[in-house]
């Protein structure tokens, strides 16, 4: 089987190495392992996070691994004095036997890895990329669902903006009968990047702008927060609680469809905490914790 260098985006994984990587999760989710004894990673944030880091440090760490962390690198690393991505990627490098970065600038994860004698995972940049996000998302859908090919996905919010919207979209174009329904305010479209990659491999596509009329029609919707931090007061006043998921729209979709959202949620979530722990539908707690058994599997691809 190939095995990667690196992960930064989507593209890079086959068909065959995501089934591995799901195979594997599975296995880790029931087996305790303790593969990456002796190993150390490091976890170099520049943006916020909660899920990302914390499921990638706990990965290594059940793995039997360590780690050494800065989790908020634009402001305690030497980043703060000018110093290079490349510089401290070699640094870290020289430390760690892998480096998981998140930073605030697209193609940030490209510029380690072009340099790095350690393998780099992308856990987002800019607005570039979330490969690994987009695995647990295909995971969580292979799961709850039982197959990655013939569903109809419905993308909802801010899909300019979101790096989880691309990488999903690139993975999902690796797989058959998929459908795309893009649902956003006018001014958060999706990119020409995204559509253009998605009529190259065959990916039906279209774009909504009433979401009670595509609720009843998806397999999966896929909700994702207006990101505020990286637009104008303007934008976000005029996208701002355009498309929610209460109570009252839930009735709207189908008793097999499933609700996930990257995480974290502020108003375009607004279930009851009952509705969340019983209506199997929402999926989106399951989805995140899905995200440490596939981070363990890709830290034993990269690193094993
Ligand atoms: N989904 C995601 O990347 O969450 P965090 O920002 O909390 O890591």
């Amino acid at each position: 089987m190939e095995k990667l260098p690196y992960l930064v985006e989507s593209q890079q994984l086959s068909q065959e190495l995501i089934f591995e990587l799901f195979k594997r999760a599975d296995t880790l989710r029931k087996t305790p392992s303790r593969t990456l004894y002796g190993k150390v990673l490091a976890t170099l944030f520049y943006e916020p996070s909660t899920r990302t880091r914390l499921s990638f440090e706990t990965a290594m760490l059940r793995l039997g691994g360590q780690v050494v962390s800065t989790e908020n690198a634009k402001e305690f690393s030497s980043a703060v004095k000018g110093e290079s991505i490349e510089d401290t990627a070699r640094i870290v490098g020289a430390y760690a036997d892998c480096i998981v970065m998140r930073h605030y600038e697209d193609g940030a994860a490209k510029r380690a890895i072009a340099v790095s004698k350690k393998p780099v995972i992308n856990a987002g940049d800019g607005r570039g990329q979330h490969p690994t996000q987009a695995l647990l998302d295909l995971y969580t859908i292979y799961r709850e669902i039982g197959r990655v090919e013939n569903i109809t996905v419905a993308m909802v919010g801010d899909l300019a903006n979101g790096r989880t919207i691309r990488s999903l979209s690139y993975l999902l174009g690796k797989f058959k009968g998929i459908k795309i329904i893009f649902v956003c305010p006018q001014n958060l479209c999706v990119g020409n990047d995204i559509k253009e990659y998605l009529t190259r491999h065959n990916v039906k596509y279209s774009e909504e702008t009433d979401l009670a009329k595509v609720l009843p029609t998806a397999d999966i919707i896929y909700m994702t927060r207006i990101q505020k931090e990286r637009m104008s007061e303007e934008d976000y006043k005029k996208s701002k609680g355009k498309y929610t998921l209460n109570m009252e729209s839930l009735k709207l979709v189908k008793p097999n469809s499933r609700i996930l959202h990257p995480l974290p949620h502020v108003e375009e979530i607004d279930f009851t905490i009952e509705a969340e722990e019983n209506d199997k539908r929402i999926a989106y707690f399951r989805q995140a914790e899905n995200g440490l058994y596939i981070r363990m599997a890709i830290l034993e691809h990269l690193l094993g």
